[in-house]
């Protein structure tokens, strides 16, 4: 009887980026992460989908349109090319690519649409809304001008209802908490989980999932009136890429997903919002959503409001696509937000990649060439004793090296896993320094010279094998290099020591990698500084600011007048993330919303306060404090706490939308 062999299936998905703007180089972030986890898997030996797209509908999108002057489908078709076109350069190995637009993704919102309507899950409504007439437009109170004006053109606005379907998320709140409780792991890093449970136990508002002011989006099905709104369109991608319509088999082939990989500010939507609608469908649930940090510039995400944007393309060029993956797996851990330098990236591909990698590889193929023609002989014979301990230590860190890779990769501790993979590659390069093959090529036993040369080989061969789903042009151009054969076949069990077939000539090319120039000296010292603090920010350090409380009530201030207060620029802000600055225990990290602006704020609340207890919260900020930098964090603004024998106590205003001015 024949034995059915099922290969493990590995379902992994990024979000779906909007097309409103050019993708940033943080926009790359999650789709290369997934990429080097998509091909580490399939390494694995395992049936891998690997899913991406684009999020292309709305009121947005259909107004740039307009302001463009062409169709919405034009203008996301022209935006839409330029992502496939950059994820093609960055060797991106996505198994398909939806776009919301697509008749096949329609089919399904729709399909599944009715589903939930029919089992009475979702509702009609009013939605409540600021209404600009000239415009056409719905505005959310936070978004307003000054005394309720259009933010777009000026004019007044007024508050209407519109009519809405909702879906009843409120229904699922307790299934919601035992299935976390249920499954611990679902949610990660630990701390978004927290935040996760805080909000849902604070109360599951029912969501409005349609709009009829605009009729860019997909029609619902029994009402045309009213176009699909938002979510219940965008996280349904996921369903269709792998045919949950069009292709049964394939769906249930890889469904669930196992690994929804996320930017931690939409974290709240793929573990909340996406289970339960699965639960109301009767779909299985994923098994897991990680939350990864942002690619900050100066402690600021990037955006194009702030101008902080770098583009990848020309990175791209100057760099390479592996260049650029090394630097954004390995320079950041997983779940933290991560500093993007140019500084850095030079320094990071020079160091670890052109001198320890590259040089490594080279100077191994040179020795080869020049003491045995280019051709690699295992040996029997009895070794020297500076070899023979050498080899032995090799061997036992490359199945050191191996394990603990495996085991890091496989809960996305990537940093960790390639930082093992280069203390392996430095301990070659040390190899090569204790066991002095020039020296050996002048003496009398060969047999050390060739075990040597050999060693080294093969050791390079485990280290293609690792980095490969990382670097995966340098994997494929070493392994050619090393005169191995059939890249594409590789696995990592085959990256066990002493694998590398004797006799294979080497075909030493040029270097894995270029160095590269820093630009200026100015670049190098922008390098140091920022870790420091600047001195206008020791100045407000708020944890000194807030060190003495006694002090306060000592301190008599003069008296001001109402035009001394009005200077005071005071709102209502919602936090969206909040995290501890390392190695400040009085600071915290928070970045807040103002509605139609998101700040990065550090606090010195860090005793007071756990990150997870504000985050949702609505908080008071002075936003025209002149920005500084705080332990290399931008602060653009401080948050409003009172104070008592060195109690802070910061207020909350959950009734006030964020932008709310306080006065
Ligand atoms: O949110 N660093 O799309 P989006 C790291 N369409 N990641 C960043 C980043 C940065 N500086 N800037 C953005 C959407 N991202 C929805 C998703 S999924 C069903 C729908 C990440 O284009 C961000 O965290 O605004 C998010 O994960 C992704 O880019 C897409 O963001
Ligand atoms: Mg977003």
């Amino acid at each position: 009887m024949e034995q059915a062999h099922k290969k493990p299936t590995f379902y992994i998905t990024t979000p779906i980026y909007y097309p409103s703007a050019q993708l940033h180089i943080g926009h790359t972030y999650c789709t290369t992460l997934a990429d080097v986890l998509a091909r580490y898997h399939r390494l694995k030996g395992e049936d891998v989908f690997f899913l991406t797209g684009s999020d292309e509908h709305g009121q947005k999108i259909q107004r740039k349109a307009e302001e463009a002057g062409v169709t919405p489908q034009a203008y996301v078709d022209h935006i839409v090319a330029g992502f496939q076109k950059l994820w093609k350069k960055l060797n991106i190995t996505n198994d398909d690519f939806v776009r919301t637009t697509e008749k096949r993704h329609a089919e399904v919102v729709q399909a599944l649409f009715q589903k939930a309507y029919d089992k009475g899950d979702i509702y009609k409504s009013q939605y409540e809304g600021w209404y600009c007439t000239p415009d056409e437009t719905f505005w959310p109170e936070n978004k307003l001008g000054p005394d309720h004006t259009c933010p777009d053109c000026g004019r007044p606005v007024e508050l209407v209802k519109e009519e809405s379907y909702f879906f009843r998320m409120s229904n699922y709140a307790d299934r919601w908490l035992q299935f976390i409780e249920e499954n611990p792991d679902f949610i990660q890093p630990a701390s978004r989980r927290n935040e996760m449970i805080e909000f849902v136990k604070s109360g599951l508002e029912d969501l409005s999932v349609s709009r009829s002011s605009f009729d860019w989006g997909i029609p619902v099905p029994f009402d045309d009136k009213h176009v699909v709104y938002v979510w219940f369109d965008a996280l349904v991608n996921y369903l269709t890429g792998i045919g949950y319509l069009d292709a049964p088999e394939k769906f249930e082939h890889y469904w669930p997903a196992d690994l929804h990989l996320v930017g931690k500010e939409i974290v709240r939507f793929h573990a909340i919002i996406w289970p339960i609608m699965l639960m109301s469908l009767g779909l299985p649930l994923p098994k897991k959503v990680y939350g990864h940090g942002w690619l900050i510039v100066d402690g600021v995400k990037m955006s194009k409001s702030i101008g902080n944007v770098v583009d990848p393309m020309p990175l791209l060029d100057e760099f390479g696509a592996d260049a650029i993956r090394y630097f954004l797996a390995t320079d950041i851990s997983l779940g933290q937000d991560g500093n993007f330098s140019r500084g850095r990236l030079i320094k990071k591909t020079n160091s670890d990649l052109a001198n320890d990698l590259g040089n490594l590889l080279h100077r191994t193929l040179t020795m080869v060439e020049k003491y045995r023609d280019g051709v690699v002989t295992a040996t029997d014979a009895p070794l020297g004793a500076v070899v023979a301990d050498a080899n032995a230590a090799l061997t036992k860190l490359a199945q050191e090296t191996v394990a603990s890779y495996t085991r890091d990769m496989d809960k996305l501790a990537m940093n960790d896993a390639f930082k093992a993979v280069w203390v392996y590659v430095r301990a070659l390069n040390k190899y090569i320094d204790t066991t002095e093959p020039w020296k050996l090529s002048k003496g009398t036993a060969p047999a050390d010279l060739d075990s040597v040369l050999y060693h080294l080989v093969d050791g390079l061969r485990t280290v293609a094998i690792l980095v490969a789903p990382l670097i995966p042009q340098a994997a494929e151009n070493m392994w050619a290099q090393l005169g191995l054969a059939d890249f594409a076949a590789a696995r990592l069990d085959g990256a066990a020591p002493e694998t590398y077939p004797s006799g294979t000539t080497v075909h030493k090319t040029q270097p894995l990698f270029p160095r590269h120039e820093l630009d200026t000296v100015t670049e190098e010292k922008k390098l140091t500084e920022e870790t420091k603090p600047t001195e206008a920010a020791a100045k407000t350090q708020p944890e000194t600011a807030a060190k003495d409380g006694k002090q306060e009530a000592a301190d008599e201030k003069p008296q001001i007048t109402i035009d001394d207060f009005a200077k005071l620029d005071l709102r209502v802000a919602e936090v969206l993330a909040c995290e501890k600055v390392e190695k400040a225990d009085k600071l915290l990290h928070l970045t807040v919303t103002l509605g139609d602006e998101e700040r990065s704020i550090v606090s010195g609340i860090a005793q007071h306060y756990q990150p997870e207890e504000l985050v949702g919260k609505h908080v008071i900020v002075v936003t025209n404090l002149k920005p500084v930098k705080l332990r290399g964090v931008l602060s653009q603004g401080m948050i409003l706490a009172g104070s008592k024998d060195g109690a802070l106590h910061v207020p909350f205003l959950p009734d006030l939308p964020a932008g709310s001015r306080v006065k």
